[in-house]
């Protein structure tokens, strides 16, 4: 839309000033819908500084007295609530499991054992109100999962699989003992789910060709999920894990071997990230085994409850670097999952299945047939879903659709987006956001496909260091519709460090609530709009007062934001879900320390773990 490099500020206030009142609640978004304002309005209203601790327009969401950003190497909350931890990597989670060795940090026997490393997406299943937690287990930092190797890499077939055996998903039962919840070791349901672990393929891709491999012919079969990121949770009880840097596992015995476009599309290189796994495991090698990258990134459907049942790979819902996949029921009844592609330039999803949700019914198989759609954002504040067809895209069929998402993508024109991370439906109206969470190239670079990443009124700064989260409804409240209105809930930004332009973000950030890199988004029952980061945590220059990664709660009537959780140095917070009950919060502490400076949760002389935390309110009451 723009030739030029970054959007006037004006500009986008005045295009994107939001379709509804927020400036009741004393704070602003931007918005796509109201291009009534001058320029000069947009400006005396950003100019305004929210007012921090007004939160109004919604009674019922959690209260509390905000907590400043810090540099602590600690979980702070605000006074009214207490925390504790619940399970860290390389925690038994079997009887027979052995307890974290801080020194050598385990070995392939005790992690296969215990609970995986890099707590992620998480979600609750209750059974016979018995509690059930699956938890992603996305990746390891080597230089603390290896600690015990002066390489601070994997050195043996033993750290290799010790590696493997820390990714995947844990499933544990979690018990309350004293008004505190720990894994119960002896459970039936505990169980876990790795880079072995034996996959079925399902959808349109299943048994296409370009899935085939020497080790399984008929295209049907897998081993292991990794790179875990965020999830879903489907009304039929079953927990959707979604795969997303599955690329940096793979590497090439041959310096030679020349990269296919699709390989490139999808990073897939020589060199892997250091994980060493093709030097012991064969599949993990493309010279020898080229298809084998095509049977991951996908959204993996696993039954929590039933630990004898198969993890699926939905080929339907597309092949990119999933992050999380939003699942709700269209008043149509048909289902609808949002999916964000995280990756600079990439794009946003959505798959709605061609049967109905029904209560009654076997609803097991629904994410096997339906279309995917990618969308376009125009700067007029509507958007568009592509439909994904052989038709549309030039492609041979919706399997290799299925297989090369990102080609389907590009061949439609979508909107290459700032790193679609978690998107997160409204539980009580038609309305979706999605976190898109920073992009250094945006105005500067093409994709990895060679799509223009120009600036435009959704992606609206060059460079993004801050993000921004966008939301949309779609026309008459059905998310089958392939049309919707978007507006911009909050552009991240400093506006102590930056005065009105785009980079002092949105009227809603104030210098009481200031973050960066907006990734994980989940609503409350009550509507609450839960926001953590993965962000820069330096402190300094643009990112001064923003201190450590944090969690922070958005009202989308309001558009007010108050942080209600800092986490130890270094850490992002990811992952997070509620008791059946609501009265406990838990959330994910990913990699304390990944750069070595956290003890986080052990303290002094201790190994940084990555944490599912609990969080309770001290007068008993729910959390969301
Ligand atoms: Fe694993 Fe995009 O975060
Ligand atoms: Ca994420
Ligand atoms: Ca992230
Ligand atoms: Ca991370």
């Amino acid at each position: 839309m723009t030739k030029k490099n970054e959007l006037d500020f004006d500009k986008v206030l005045s295009k994107n000033l939001t379709r509804r009142d927020f400036l009741k609640g004393g704070t602003l978004a931007f918005g796509a819908s109201a291009f009534a304002l001058s320029t000069g309005t947009a400006s005396m209203l950003v100019s305004q500084s929210a007012k921090a601790g007004f939160w109004q327009g919604n009674d019922a969401l959690l209260d509390f007295k905000p907590v400043s950003a810090n540099i602590l190497d600690t979980i702070t909350i605000p006074s009214e609530f207490d925390w504790h931890r619940v399970v860290s990597w390389g925690d038994p989670i079997f009887p027979n499991g052995s307890w974290f060795n801080h020194y050598t940090r385990g070995d392939a026997k005790s992690q296969s054992l215990a609970f995986g490393d890099n707590t992620d997406g998480m979600d609750i299943f209750t059974k016979d109100s018995r509690t059930i937690l699956a938890a992603n287990n996305e990746y390891i930092n080597k230089s603390i999962f290896y600690n015990n190797r002066d390489s601070k890499l994997p050195e043996n077939a033993d750290d290799i699989a010790k590696g493997k055996a820390a990714h995947g998903v844990s499933v544990v039962e979690l018990v309350q003992k004293k008004g505190k919840w720990q894994v119960q070791k002896n459970s039936e349901f505990n169980r876990k789910i790795t880079a072995d672990s034996p996959m079925e393929i399902t959808g349109p891709a299943k048994g296409h060709a370009l899935m085939k491999t020497q080790a399984d012919p008929t295209g049907t079969k897998s081993l292991g999920t990794w790179n875990n990121c965020g999830n879903g949770k489907t009304p039929w009880g079953t927990y959707l894990t979604c795969e997303e840097n599955f690329n940096g596992y793979f590497s090439s015995s041959d310096p030679a071997l020349e990269l296919t476009d699709e390989f490139k599309r999808y990073g897939i290189k020589h060199k892997d990230r250091g994980y060493g796994w093709g030097q012991y495991d064969e599949r993990f090698d493309i010279s020898k085994h080229p298809t084998e990258p095509n049977r991951a990134g996908f959204i993996v459907e696993i039954d929590p409850l039933d630990p004898n049942s198969t993890p699926k790979k939905r080929t339907a819902l597309g092949r990119f670097k999933h992050e999380n996949a939003e699942v709700v029921v269209a008043t149509n009844g048909h289902v609808v999952v949002y999916l964000g592609d995280d990756e600079r330039g990439e794009y946003l999803y959505k798959f709605i299945s061609k049967n109905k949700y029904s209560r009654h019914e076997n609803n097991q198989n629904i994410l096997d047939d339906g279309d995917l759609y990618v969308a376009k954002f125009n700067d007029d504040g509507s958007g568009k879903w592509l439909h994904l067809t052989p038709e549309s895209t030039g492609m041979a069929s919706k399997a290799e659709i299925c297989i090369n998402t990102r080609m389907a993508a590009s061949a439609v024109k979508a909107t290459t987006m700032d790193r679609p991370e978690w998107v997160a439906a409204h539980p009580h109206k038609a309305e979706i956001y999605c976190a898109l969470t920073n992009n250094k190239n945006r105005g500067i670079k093409p994709n990895a496909g060679g799509d223009a990443t120009s600036v435009d009124a959704v992606n609206p700064r060059k460079g993004n260091k801050y993000g921004q989260i966008v939301r949309w409804n779609p026309l008459n409240n059905d998310h089958t519709s392939s049309q919707f209105n978007w507006d911009l809930f909050a552009l991240a930004g400093n506006p102590e460090v930056h005065k009105n332009n785009l980079k002092s973000g949105s009227n809603n950030i104030t210098k009481f609530n200031m973050f960066n890199s907006p990734d994980g988004l989940k609503f409350d029952s009550k509507g609450g709009l839960w926001i953590q980061t993965d962000g820069k945590y330096s402190n300094k220059d643009d990112f001064a007062g923003m201190g450590n990664n944090q969690m922070l709660l958005g009202n989308p009537e309001t558009g007010e934001i108050k942080r209600f959780l800092v986490g130890p140095k270094e850490c992002e917070v990811t992952g997070l879900t509620w008791s059946d009950d609501k009265k406990t919060m838990f959330v994910g502490i990913q990699h304390p320390g990944e750069k070595g400076y956290s003890n986080f949760p052990g303290g002094a002389g201790t190994a940084p773990r990555s944490t599912v935390i609990a969080i309770t309110r001290k007068d008993g009451g729910e959390m969301g």
